[in-house]
Order: structure tokens, then sequence, then C-alpha cells
């Protein structure tokens, strides 16, 4: 195998007119990596005042864009004698958090650039924001480039005032090095060669201190590897991943997680063929000796590696995209290789980007940074951001339209992961529905305030009674009488609202019960999040859908005439949103009377639960 030279990962932040690319450009420009046809570009394209326009050059040299995210990141890749380099663009316009997250979560260094004619009488706050950011998704290096120090008259006293500034605006973020140096991206002046124009400065050139930064990877020396895939050849089971650190051999005892199985490494393999030893960043196929059925999503590790297992965390999270972070709801959760649901459970603070002051917060809206707890619906292998980026970052991504809308740092596991057992009762569901003689299930009626829910849900569990069945209704308003007493009618509070409507109504179903539940339930994510508690055929979505000009000439609480006249805010059809059912188990027409309604619903539901 050659050896592959090291890998340094850079993320280049700053304004949009502080010479980022002006930077790379002459960079690559006096190390002689650029190819001809750049060259004759460099001859032919003249900045004003006649000097080679080096920005200009770079925007052919875009290599890939990052799709991961949708996030618009340049990379651009070149190699130096000693070091491969990937260097990520993000644009530095308002949106700086989010473009600044896919770069930065990989990067071994910050490149920071200052312009030192705008920042001469004080630093722009981005400067700051960039910072926190870096120092937040665990960037371990920065160096500071103060550019256009020759339009600053290669004056020390304004690169000091710079310097000395910026490092009291972070002195409370940790860094593992930071370093300052006053450049001129455009004549090359501490760019790759120390500058005849600043013998003040002693310091080392930004590519010698690129060259010599220290990457040693995170402190951990014990083998761990996520399972990205499996690949069946024959009777053998191939684990396919990339090694995270340490080294693992033939005849190494690893454990599993989340499976909890432990095994033997039998043998290793890439390409080229069968290995004895793997290590850190490299790609490998690994067979146990023992069959274990386990797939993506699976972390091998030593037992000496500290994996933590959880499904309870307290983590920081940087929101991308709409809608914004709602208190109660569940969001598709991916950490490396592994997936599960989850639930924010708490949102403790906003942090602010400029001061890192933290405020309590009811939402996170995009490129808001915020403290949350969430719950999982199964337990994963991970590890505090801290420790591992890779093992410690998460996506929150949208169920409906997969887009990802928060980048989450694990901070730390909550001790209730740990201390709490469900207990298997003996007397099963199965057994209270055999005892009932019928099949357990939640009609969920969704529509609009005096759509006729309620009155169809009552008349319905009448019928229902009277043919034997044991039935129950659960109501928004009535449930917001007692359970639900703290909660008013925000989005956040509606997230919880029916969160915890569709938890009483499991228990509800559990307990052997057809269970009429009856709630406004406006967003379509939510409903859909109801649905995947149930087991299939267990939860029916019904959509009483009765048109917003019916309902409010019903009006028998008389809402509709106070929030069409403002006293009542957030009142939906009026002032929050209803999202209808695309695809509702019944779909009935609310203008129908309701006796008729009724005596639909109850067909539908004898019809889907024969006694079982
Ligand atoms: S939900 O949106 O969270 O599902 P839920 O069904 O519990 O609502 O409660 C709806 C009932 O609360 C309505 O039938 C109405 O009587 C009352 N209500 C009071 N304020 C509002 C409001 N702003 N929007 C909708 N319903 C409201």
């Amino acid at each position: 195998m050659t050896e592959e030279k090291p890998l340094l990962r850079i993320l280049s932040c700053g304004s949009v007119d502080d010479g980022k690319s002006t930077l790379i450009g002459r960079m690559l420009y006096d190390l002689g990596v650029l190819y001809e046809d750049q060259l004759a570009f460099l001859e032919k394209e003249r900045t004003a005042d006649g000097r080679p326009d080096f920005s200009g050059l770079l925007d052919g040299l875009l290599a890939e864009r990052e799709q991961a995210i949708t996030i618009d990141v340049a990379y651009r890749s070149f190699r130096t004698p000693a070091r491969r380099y990937i260097v990520a663009d993000a644009p530095g316009h308002e949106q700086y958090t989010r473009n600044m997250v896919t770069g930065a979560s990989k990067a071994d260094a910050a490149l920071l650039l200052i312009d030192a004619t705008r920042a001469k009488d004080g630093l722009l706050p981005q400067t700051v924001r960039h910072s926190i950011v870096c120092a937040m998704l665990g960037v371990p290096h920065i160096i500071v480039a103060v550019n256009k120090m020759d339009l600053a008259g290669y004056s020390e006293d304004v690169f000091k005032a710079i310097e000395a500034e910026y490092l009291d605006r972070i002195k409370n973020l940790s860094f593992r090095s930071v370093s300052c140096i006053p450049v001129s991206a455009l004549g090359g002046d501490n760019i790759c060669f120390s500058s005849a124009n600043m013998p003040w400065y002693q310091g080392l050139a930004v590519l010698d201190i690129l060259e010599a930064l220290d990457t040693a990877p995170m402190p951990q020396t014990a083998f761990c590897m996520p399972v990205q895939g499996v690949s069946r050849q024959g009777t053998n089971r191939w684990l396919m991943g990339t090694v995270l650190s340490g080294t693992v051999r033939v005849g190494d005892k690893v454990c599993l997680s989340p499976s909890g199985r432990t095994g033997t490494i039998e043998r290793l393999a890439d390409m080229s063929g069968d290995l004895a030893t793997a290590q850190t960043e490299q790609a490998v196929n690994i067979k146990l000796a023992e069959d274990v059925d386990v797939g993506r999503g699976e972390v091998l590790f030593s037992p000496d590696y500290p994996l933590e297992e959880a499904d309870q965390i307290a983590a920081k999270i940087i929101w991308l995209n709409d809608p914004h972070l709602a208190l109660g709801r569940s969001y598709f959760f991916r950490l490396g290789t592994a997936e599960a649901w989850a639930t924010v459970t708490e949102l403790s603070y906003k942090i602010d980007l400029n001061t890192l002051a933290e405020t309590p917060s009811k939402e996170l809206r995009p490129n808001d940074v915020g403290r949350i707890k969430l719950s999982l619906d199964r337990k994963l292998p991970m590890m505090p951001y801290a420790k591992s980026r890779d093992l410690g970052g998460f996506l929150l991504i949208d169920r409906i339209s997969g887009s990802t809308l928060g980048a989450g740092m694990v901070d730390y596991v909550l001790h209730r992961s740990h201390s709490v057992f469900p207990h298997a009762f003996e007397l099963s569901k199965e057994a209270f529905a055999a005892q009932k003689s019928q099949k357990p299930c939640v009609v969920w009626l969704t529509g609009l305030s005096a759509s006729g829910k309620s009155t169809v849900a009552n008349l319905t569990a009448k019928l229902l009674y009277a043919k034997g069945f044991h039935v129950y209704t659960l109501d928004g308003d009535n449930l917001r009488s007692g359970l639900n007493r703290d909660l008013g009618f925000t989005e956040a509070d509606r997230v919880e609202n029916i969160r915890r409507a569709s938890e009483v109504a499991k228990l509800m179903a559990d307990a052997g019960l057809v269970v009429l539940a009856s709630f406004i339930s406006p967003y379509r994510t939510d409903r859909m999040a109801i649905r995947e508690r149930f087991p299939p055929g267990e939860f029916f979505e019904i959509f009483v859908d009765t048109p917003l000009e019916i309902c409010e000439s019903r009006d028998s609480k008389g809402l509709y005439a106070k929030a069409r006249a403002g006293v009542l805010p957030h009142f939906t059809g009026i002032s929050a949103p209803f999202e209808q059912p695309e695809n509702p188990d019944l779909h009935m027409d609310g203008m129908r009377a309701p006796e008729l309604l009724a005596q639909e619903l109850v067909e539908f539901i004898t019809k889907e639960i024969q006694s079982a």
C-alpha cells in the first residue's frame, strides 16, 4: 500500500470581501501547484491596480459541492510535499452559522480572515461569531490572517491592536492553538514566504503554520469502528467501515453496540486482500468468528473504549432550516451510521453567538444555537462531542421533507438514560384485549375547531358501547382542563398537547380499549409521529373535513368571533395553520349530519377490528 500523506482539513471563514479566495489562490500560486491554464488566466486577469487576480482564478477551481445538508460549501484540494489539504470555503453572508456547520464539523483548522482596514476601529461581529461556532464544532486550531496589511501601511500598531482585541474576545473559547499573522494575500506577504515588508513580525507564514500543525487525532487510542454496511459472501458476513480510532488485530476481542454482543476478529481485509491489522482512518472489512446478526448503525469497539449507550441526552444544537425547532416534536435522528426517532423533551437555553450569553427560549429559528434535551426511541452508542466528533455529532431531520433541520453535539448522557428500566408486567396487552374480546385501537379524529370531531366521537362511542365494545373518549378541551392545563396554543404547546394525548391513548390501547381521540392536531408531522408509535392496524387517522366557513358559522363557543376580533391569538384556521391530512384512513364530509358520520365511523371501526 502506498503511504498516503496526512490530510489536513481547513475551513476558511471571514466576511465577503476579506480576501479568502485571494489568500488560497496566492498560496497555490506560490506553491507552484497551479496548472498551465490557470497561470495563463493569471497573466490575463488583473486587478484594478494591475496585479494578478487570484480570487477570480479560484472561481474556476470549485471541485465539488457538499449536498449532504443542502448547504453551499465549496471544496478545493491541493498537495504540498508534506501534506494533502482540503479547504472548505463557507460563503460568509448572513447565513453564517448554517454555512459553516458542514465544513467546521470536520475541520482540523480554521483559517479566519480579518480585513485590517475594516477592523482598525474594532472587530466585526462575525469574526467573533465565526470563532464561537468553530469552538462549538470542535475545530482545534485557529489561524487568524489579518489581511490587507499593505493597505494598512504594514503597520505593526494596527496588527497588534487587532490581535490583542481578538485574543481578548475569544479568551473563553477553548482551542488547541491560536495564531495571528499579518498578511497581504494579494502581495503574498507571509502567505508562503516571510514578508520583507513586515520585518517586525517574527512568526511563521500561513503555510508554515499549516504544515506544522499538530493534527494528532482525538486522544482515543482504543479501537472503535462504526459499521457502514454489511456484505455477504457465501456464508461469510463482512462488516464494512472505517476505523475511527486505535488499531485492530486479528484475534482481538471486540464489543458491539447497541446489540450488546461480543465477538472475536477472525479476518481483516481491504481491496487488496487479507490484513493482519487495521488502523485509524483505514477502510476495512471485518469478519467475526461468531455469526453475529448486526448491520449498519452498529459500533464495534475494544472493551477499553469509553463508548456510552444512551437514549436520553443533553446537547447543543445549531438550527439550520425552517420549520423552527419545537419542543415535544419528534425528528429523525442520525448519529454516525445509527438512526432513531428523537423527541425534544426540553429546550433549555438559546445561546447568543455574540456574547455566549444563555437566555431561556421556547423556540429556535434558523441560525440559532441552543441547549436541548432529547429522548430517543432506542439506545444508541455515542460519546460526548468533546471526546469524539464522529460519535458525538448528530443531525435532526424532518420526517416529511427529509431535509436536515439541525446539527447537534452531544454534551452528556443523562443519568436517567441508565436508571430507567421498563418493567415487563405479566398481564399483557393481548390478555386485556382477549378479556374484552376486541382488538384495541386508537381512532384519531383531526379537524378544525367546531368541525364536529367531539360530537361524532360522542355518538360513535355510544353506538360502540351499545354493541358491547369497551371504549373511551379523549378530547382536547377535556384534557386541557386536567393533564394539559399548563398548555396553551402556540406551536410548541400544541406539539406537547398532542404528544401527551397520544401517550395516554397508547396506554389505553395497551389496556385493551378502543380509544376515540378528538384533537385539532393541526401539524402533519406530529400526526405522523403518533402513527409510528403504534403497530400497523392499530392507529387510524380520521379527517373530519368541514370547511372553515361552516365551522365559523357554527361557532358554538364564540371563539371564531373572538379570533376575528383579534382578542384570541393563534386560532386554528384564522391565525394559526391547519395542515390537512394527505392520506387519512377515513375522510369524512363534515357537512353531513353527525348521526350519519357516526354510523359511517362505526362501520369503519367494526370492519377494522373484528374481535380477535
Ligand atoms: S390542538 O391544536 O392542540 O390539537 P385541542 O384539540 O387540544 O387543540 O383543543 C382545541 C380546542 O381548544 C378548541 O376546540 C377550542 O375549543 C379551544 N381553543 C381555545 N383557543 C384555541 C385556539 N387558539 N386555537 C384552537 N382552539 C382553541
